[in-house]
């Protein structure tokens, strides 16, 4: 639905604007000393983010028949064990180059620095490989130019110590969400009489202590997560029961062996190419049908959001991309005027998370399965999506320059996500004008449409307004709402600007079918000239 904008500076350009007009704000933005990789939603922010995680419920927790997925929200600070379980405590680092200069403090992400310098992906060298690339490419520091110590690995956990000192406990803020979810696979599965398969999902925030966040949205500090952990019968993976219904979805797709041959020899990585989730079954590029059937949903998903087909792609991780208790994992990455970016990771996680807790809590996590007598850990397959990442390519998509078609920037979001879906506007502010716009705004609210009542400015200005946050509907109340039987509105289109006059009694009605998509613009009453 919405064309990109191809712009160098997009980026900037767009989290300037986006402060500016209300979506987002730097965290303690007033004070010198704030802390990157930290953002807070302003009110914009927050009606986006709302619709953004309302519509991920819809497609992935509401509307599957089967498996039915159950939603938890859990708390943020996790005890060191369980983050010694789960792998983190050890080895959830990131690879950090110092720079020899005492008088510099720059510390920088390694593998980062790198691949500015040499132009393709080192996601999946050792340590080594990337002091021998800093070696043979001359790379120094690029704050001041001095030499660069050698890479150290570095934890991304954030610590916390809680409780009065003499007897505080150590935990770490969670760096994702899955981790609450396996904590409370026993009594989510215990409590609902829940059977295999079925699904926990969470959206909620995480915590990582990223080395260098950058590029706003992208790589942050704390971010939000929505994560499904579907708990699956090892032996019936490949066997989802509403796959048919994604089977004939297309997606863009760059397997694992182009990408293989073009690390080994040096090569541009590969361009995705156009297949269907039934093909890609069949052919085993996607490993089982429950990795397929997320996939599908998940082009639908962002679709929805506004992101062309063309800027979707799937990618099938190298085995050294892939962590190793894994068989298999799928990013979905998007494009965006910094490159194609990971929004989402899908991975074939197997038994090990509830084998590990099991283990290291000594709580029996094990399914019994009644019909066949079998007792066993299911296995899990993991879709993982990051909101900002989400929020911020939607709102480079929907981005529309000044000058482009009209004299302000504007946002084109489909109009089901919009933050807000429409605004009434009195045509002046006579009185018998006003309090007959504030029934109409009462009517949408009485309805939880989100809408603004407005009174200021010129009309032209309101409307403009209205564009540059994206809002797709505005109502205006005139002399023919309160003098002419039947009283009637009219609803003006941000795409085409062009207008219908409706009854009053049915414009409520009307902009709820216009938002879903189920009448066209025009089919929504006579046209006004
Ligand atoms: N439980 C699996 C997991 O957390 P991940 O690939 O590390 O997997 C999943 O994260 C998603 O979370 C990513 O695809 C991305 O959208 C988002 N994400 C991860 N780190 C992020 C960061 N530092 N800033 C913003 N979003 C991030």
């Amino acid at each position: 639905m919405c064309a990109k904008n191809d712009e160098d500076s997009l980026l900037t350009t767009l989290m300037d604007l986006l402060n500016h007009r209300g979506f987002i704000a730097p965290t303690a933005e007033i004070y010198p000393s704030r802390i990157a990789g930290f953002y807070d939603f302003g009110p914009l922010g927050v009606l986006l983010k709302d619709n953004i995680t309302e519509l991920w419920r819809d497609i992935f927790v509401r509307e599957p028949l089967e498996p039915i997925v159950y939603e938890i929200s859990g708390a943020i600070v996790l005890p060191e064990d369980v983050l010694i379980a789960s792998g983190h405590a050890e080895s959830f680092d990131d690879p950090v180059v110092n720079c020899s200069n005492p008088k510099c403090d720059a510390a920088l992400r390694a593998d980062h620095l790198i691949e500015d310098v040499v132009e393709r992906s080192v996601e999946s060298l050792t340590i080594e490989e990337l002091n021998q690339l800093i070696e043979e490419n001359d790379i120094k520091c690029p704050s001041c130019g001095k030499d660069l110590e050698p890479i150290q690995n570095f934890n991304l956990m954030l610590d916390v110590d809680v409780g009065a000192s003499h007897n505080s406990q150590h935990g770490y803020l969670r760096p994702e969400t899955a981790q609450s979810i396996f904590l409370n696979y026993r009594m989510v599965q215990r409590s609902m009489r829940a059977k295999l398969p079925f699904g926990i999902a969470q959206i909620g925030n995480s915590f990582r202590n990223e080395i260098s966040p950058r590029q706003g949205l992208i790589r942050m500090r704390a971010f939000n997560q929505m994560e499904i952990e579907t708990f699956v019968d090892p032996q019936k993976v490949d066997e989802h029961p509403e796959i048919e219904k994604v089977k004939d979805v297309k997606i863009n797709f760059i397997p694992q062996k182009p990408q293989i041959e073009a690390t080994k020899n040096e090569l541009p990585d590969p361009d995705h190419e156009e297949h269907t989730i039934g093909d890609l079954l069949e052919s085993g590029d996607i490993i089982n049908q429950y990795l397929g059937y997320y996939m599908g949903k998940e082009e639908e998903y962002y679709s929805r959001l506004g992101i062309p087909h063309e800027a979707i792609r799937f990618r099938h991780m190298t085995p050294a991309e892939t962590p190793f208790y894994s068989k298999g994992n799928y990013d979905i990455e998007i494009n965006t005027s910094v490159g194609w970016k990971e929004v989402v990771g899908n991975a074939y996680r197997t038994d090990h998370d509830l084998s590990t807790h099991e283990e290291h809590s000594n709580t029996k996590l094990q399914y019994h399965d009644q019909p066949t007598k079998r007792k066993f850990t299911p296995h899990v397959i993991e879709p993982s999506f990051g909101v900002e990442r989400t929020f911020y390519s939607i709102l480079e998509h929907c981005y529309r320059e000044k000058g482009h078609d009209r004299d302000w920037a504007w946002f084109q979001f489909p109009p089901e996500i919009a933050p807000r879906q429409v605004h009434i506007y009195p045509l002046s502010r006579k009185d018998k004008l006003t309090n007959k716009a504030k029934e109409v705004f009462l009517m949408f609210k009485k309805e939880k449409i989100e809408s603004l009542y407005d009174q200021r400015g010129s009309i032209g200005k309101r409307y403009a307004r209205a564009d540059e946050i994206g809002t797709p509907y505005c109502v205006t109340i005139d002399y023919d709402t309160v003098e002419k039987e039947p009283s009637m509105v009219t609803i003006r289109d941000r795409d085409t600007t062009d207008q219908v006059v409706v009854p009053v009694s049915e414009v409520v009605d009307k902009i709820k079918q216009l938002v879903k998509g189920e009448i066209e613009f025009l089919d929504a009453g006579e046209k006004f000239n």
